[in-house]
Formats: C-alpha cells, sequence, structure tokens
C-alpha cells in the first residue's frame, strides 16, 4: 500500500462526524496515541514475563522493546516538524511544554537502548539484575508518556482547535502520513487495529473507502483483519458491510 494512497484516505477524521454547533473537534491525537498507549504498556509486559534464561524470549522482548522506541521516536518526530511547527507558527512559545517534554523523552530513549544493549551482551549471572533496572526504567518512561499524551490531548488539542479548522488539523495529519515510510505506517496501524474500538476502526475504513483507491483499502482491511481475532473482525466486516469470507478468500489470493 502506498503511503500517498493512505494520505488521501486519513486526513479524514477518525471520529468524522457532520459539521454542527455539538459535534466534536478533529482530534489529530485520539487514535494514534490509543495505538502508542497499547503498544508501550504491552512492551512493558513482556518485559516483566521474560525469561532471561531464554535465548529467544529474551532477545525477541528486547527487539520489541526496541522497536517501541522506534516508533516513539517516529512520533515525536512528527509531532515536532508538523503539530509543533503548525502551532509555533500561529501561537509562539504555544506548544513548549511538549516540545521541552520530547527533548526528555530523546534522552531518556537512548539511555533505554544504552540498557538494551548492556543487557543483550550480559551472561546469564548477570542478567536479573539489568533486567530489573530496565524494566523500572521503561515503566518510568511510559508513566512520563502517558501523561505527556494527557496533555497534548487536552491543552494542545484546545490550542489546535482555537488556531485552525477541522480541514487545516486534517491536513496537518495528511502532512504526517505523508513523511511516514510504509513500515512505519504498517506498525502504527497493526497497533491501531488492537487498539481502537469497532466503531472507530469502521469510520477509519469508511472514510479511506472514499478517499483512496480500492486496492489500498482492501490492503489496510486485510492488514487490520490479521490483527483481530474472528469475533471482532466479524463485528467489522458486518459494520462496513462486508462478506468476511470474501475478505478472507481476497486477503488470502
Ligand atoms: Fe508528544
Amino acid at each position: 500500500m502506498s503511503t500517498t494512497a493512505v494520505l488521501n484516505a486519513t486526513v479524514r477524521p477518525i471520529t468524522a462526524r457532520p459539521a454542527s454547533a455539538t459535534a466534536p473537534r478533529f482530534d489529530i491525537y485520539a487514535g494514534i496515541h490509543k495505538a502508542l498507549r497499547t503498544l508501550m504498556t504491552d512492551t512493558l509486559g513482556r518485559l516483566g514475563r521474560c525469561d532471561l534464561d531464554h535465548e529467544a524470549d529474551l532477545h525477541d522482548t528486547l527487539d520489541r522493546t526496541s522497536l517501541m522506541l522506534t516508533l516513539l521516536a517516529g512520533h515525536i518526530d512528527s509531532e515536532n516538524q508538523v503539530i509543533h511547527a503548525a502551532i509555533e507558527a500561529r501561537r509562539p512559545q504555544g506548544a513548549r511544554k511538549t516540545s521541552d517534554d520530547h527533548t526528555d523523552h530523546l534522552q531518556s530513549m537512548a539511555d533505554l537502548t544504552d540498557d538494551i544493549q548492556a543487557l543483550r551482551q550480559t551472561p546469564i549471572a548477570q542478567r536479573p539484575l539489568l533486567a530489573q533496572a530496565l524494566y523500572r526504567h521503561v515503566a518510568l518512561f511510559v508513566a512520563e508518556n502517558l501523561e505527556h499524551m494527557h496533555v497534548e490531548e487536552t491543552t494542545n488539542n484546545a490550542t489546535l482547535w482555537s488556531l485552525f479548522t477541522d480541514a487545516e488539523i486534517a491536513q496537518l495529519e495528511g502532512q504526517i502520513v505523508a513523511r511516514l515510510s510504509p513500515e512505519k505506517l504498517s506498525a502504527y496501524l497493526r497497533w491501531m487495529a488492537v487498539s481502537l474500538s469497532t466503531a472507530e476502526l469502521t469510520g477509519f475504513l469508511q472514510a479511506m473507502r472514499l478517499g483512496a483507491p480500492a486496492e489500498a483499502f482492501h490492503a489496510t482491511v486485510s492488514l487490520i483483519h490479521g490483527e483481530l481475532d474472528a469475533v471482532r473482525w466479524g463485528r467489522l466486516a458486518m459494520a462496513l458491510g462486508m462478506n468476511s469470507l470474501a475478505v478472507e478468500t481476497r486477503s488470502q489470493a
């Protein structure tokens, strides 16, 4: 699926509503932040239950932890280059708090990367102490990110909504998607698949169905299908008015 194809679909809000005085505003953070919350808490859980004397478990868990840092670094870069830049252009210092947070988070991520590498290279006997330290540091990092995302979804959203129309905010989201590599876009979509409600996924895919080529739509449906259990997939297929068996056949072709 091309990045451009998805861009044309995702400029529509996940929570798209007809314009009215009571309609919710375009929330540029909601969907991706749900995905990142799941990614972070799932990764923390995996670190906690990792069997340190099992090489495959250890390295798979550390690979996942590194992937979490990579996806979060990409998210920080998107927010800095697109959202914060847009806010600062219309209200200087308007994104100062969360910009400063990002600087701190990048330092924490560099430290965590060093911790991960040290644990990879440590003999089994010395692993428990390093693993416990890494687990605790990741837990604190997750806690900081949860608070940070709350500020973005409240304070920054209020700033965005006071400075930009929904159409302009949707354009910012389009810019973010356009900057992503296909691999990163797929990774974010997979975490969104397991983090959004069926109604939210339906809204996202219905918008995509209207705004993107059929090929991109079906590729995204197949990707999301691969992340859902049978019950949730059945609900989503029904909400989309799709024959779930037909889609399964298409995705296997
Ligand atoms: Fe952020």
